[in-house]
C-alpha cells in the first residue's frame, strides 16, 4: 500500500474510532470497543485497556480466559502498564522478556506469549494518568515511533470518554447501593439477617421479570427497586413489628399500613427506580383474586411489577428460616405457590417461576455464597460483648 493510501486508511479508522466511542456510555462496552478498534488500527495482536483505581492504588483490566472474562488487578508501578501509569511516560519495547519491567505473570495466566509491547498513558482532565493503553505483538516487526504517535492520539481521544463513563458508572453504583442500604435499614429492625432475604428476592424478581418478556433494563429496574418493598416497616411501632406472638386484629391493621407508609416515603421521587419502588411497595401484598391489601385490587389492576415481586418475595420467605417458622424445602414451596395460582398470585408469573427455575436456584446459591463472604467480613466487627479484655487498665 502506498504512503498516501496508508494515511487515508488511518484517517478513516480514526474517524470511525471517534464515532464509535462517542456513541457508547456504558464503561464495560466502551472498553471492549476501544480495545478492539485500537488493536486493529495499530495492527497489534492484542490490546488491553488498564484503568487506575486510585482508591486501591492499583490498575485493573479485563482479560479473557477461555470463555470467561476476569478482572485482573496489578499494583501501581508493577509491570509495563504499572510503570507507565506511575511515571506517565510511554514504553516501546521489541522483546518483552528481555525487559526487567516486564512481568510474565499475565502470560502465565493466559498462556499467551508477549514479544513486542507498546504502552502509552491515558491522561485525564487534570493531566494525571487515569489508565494505560497497551498493545502487544505487532503484526510485523516492532512498534514504530509512528505507531506510538498514533496510539497517543487514540489515548487522547478515548480518555475523556472513559473518564465520563467511569464517573457515570460510579454514580450508578452508589445510587444502587444507597437504595439497597435503605432497604437494609428497614429490614434490620426485625430480621437482622442483613440482606439475605433482600438479595435473594431481588435476584428472583429480576429473573421473573426477564422470563415475563420484559427488556433487560426493565428487569434490572425491578431487580434494584424490589428490595424496598417493605421500607414502610420503619414506621411500624416496635410493639407490633417485634411482637413475638400473633397480632391482635387492630395491630394487624396497623401492620398492613407498611404498604402505604412505604409508598408515601417513595412517591413522586425523581429517580426512576424510586418511583418504581413506590409502585411495588403499595401493591406487594395485593392478591390476584382481590383478597389482598391495602386496596383489595384484582388481576391486572395490580401493577405487573408488584405481581412479580410478590411471587419472588413469598417464595424466598417460604424457603427461608423465620422466627415464626422453619425453612420449607424448595419442593414444598413450589407446591404451595402452584396451589395459589389465580388466588394469591398471577398464573403468568407462576409459569415464569417454573420456567426459569434453574436460574432461580443458581441465583439463590450465588447469593448464599456472597452472604457467607459478608459474614466472614462482619466478624471484623464483633458485638461489644465479645470485646477483648482491656490490656491497659486505667489507673
Ligand atoms: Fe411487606
Ligand atoms: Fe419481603
Amino acid at each position: 500500500m502506498g504512503r498516501r493510501q496508508e494515511l487515508e486508511k488511518r484517517q478513516t479508522l480514526l474517524s470511525r474510532f471517534g464515532r464509535l466511542i462517542a456513541a457508547e456510555t456504558r464503561l464495560d462496552a466502551l472498553l471492549t470497543i476501544i480495545a478492539e478498534e485500537v488493536r486493529h488500527i495499530v495492527n497489534a495482536d492484542r490490546c488491553s485497556v488498564f484503568l487506575v483505581d486510585m482508591y486501591k492504588g492499583e490498575l485493573w483490566t479485563k482479560v479473557a480466559l477461555g470463555m470467561e472474562e476476569k478482572i485482573l488487578r496489578i499494583p501501581m508501578g508493577q509491570g509495563i502498564a504499572g510503570f507507565v501509569a506511575k511515571t506517565g511516560s510511554a514504553v516501546n519495547i521489541r522483546d518483552a522478556y528481555r525487559d526487567t519491567r516486564f512481568t510474565q505473570d499475565l502470560d502465565r495466566i493466559t498462556g499467551y506469549q508477549t514479544r513486542s509491547v507498546l504502552a502509552v498513558p491515558l491522561k485525564g482532565r487534570e493531566g494525571r494518568a487515569v489508565g494505560v493503553f497497551e498493545v502487544l505483538n505487532k503484526g510485523k516487526g516492532a512498534f514504530t515511533d509512528e505507531d506510538e504517535g498514533l496510539l497517543r492520539i487514540l489515548a487522547t481521544m478515548a480518555a475523556s470518554f472513559i473518564e465520563n463513563a467511569t464517573l457515570y458508572e460510579d454514580l450508578r453504583r452508589s445510587h444502587l447501593e444507597t437504595i439497597y442500604r435503605m432497604a437494609l435499614v428497614a429490614e434490620f429492625r426485625d430480621q437482622k439477617d442483613t440482606g439475605r432475604h433482600l438479595r435473594r428476592m431481588s435476584r428472583f424478581s429480576g429473573i421473573l421479570a426477564s422470563a415475563m418478556g420484559m427488556t433487560y433494563q426493565e428487569a434490572e429496574d425491578i431487580r434494584y427497586a424490589s428490595p424496598l418493598h417493605d421500607i414502610g416497616k420503619v414506621a411500624i411501632p416496635d410493639a407490633i413489628l417485634r411482637k413475638p406472638g400473633k397480632l391482635e386484629p387492630d395491630e394487624f391493621e396497623e401492620m398492613k399500613r407498611h404498604t402505604i407508609y412505604g409508598s408515601q416515603m417513595l412517591v413522586n421521587a425523581e429517580s426512576r427506580l424510586l418511583r418504581l419502588a413506590a409502585k411495588i411497595a403499595i401493591a406487594h401484598h395485593e392478591h390476584f383474586d382481590g383478597s389482598g391489601y391495602p386496596y383489595a385490587l384484582k388481576g391486572d389492576q395490580i401493577a405487573i411489577e408488584a405481581r412479580i415481586v410478590s411471587v419472588a418475595d413469598v417464595f424466598d420467605a417460604l424457603v427461608s428460616k423465620r422466627v415464626y417458622k422453619g425453612a420449607w424445602t424448595v419442593e414444598d414451596a413450589k407446591t404451595y405457590i402452584r396451589g395459589q395460582e389465580g388466588k394469591l398470585f398471577d398464573p403468568a408469573v407462576i409459569d415464569c417461576l417454573f420456567k426459569s427455575f434453574e436460574d432461580i436456584i443458581a441465583a439463590m446459591e450465588e447469593e448464599n455464597r456472597r452472604i457467607l463472604e459478608d459474614e466472614a467480613f462482619k466478624s471484623n466487627f464483633p458485638e461489644p460483648s465479645a470485646k477483648p479484655v482491656d490490656q491497659h487498665p486505667h489507673i
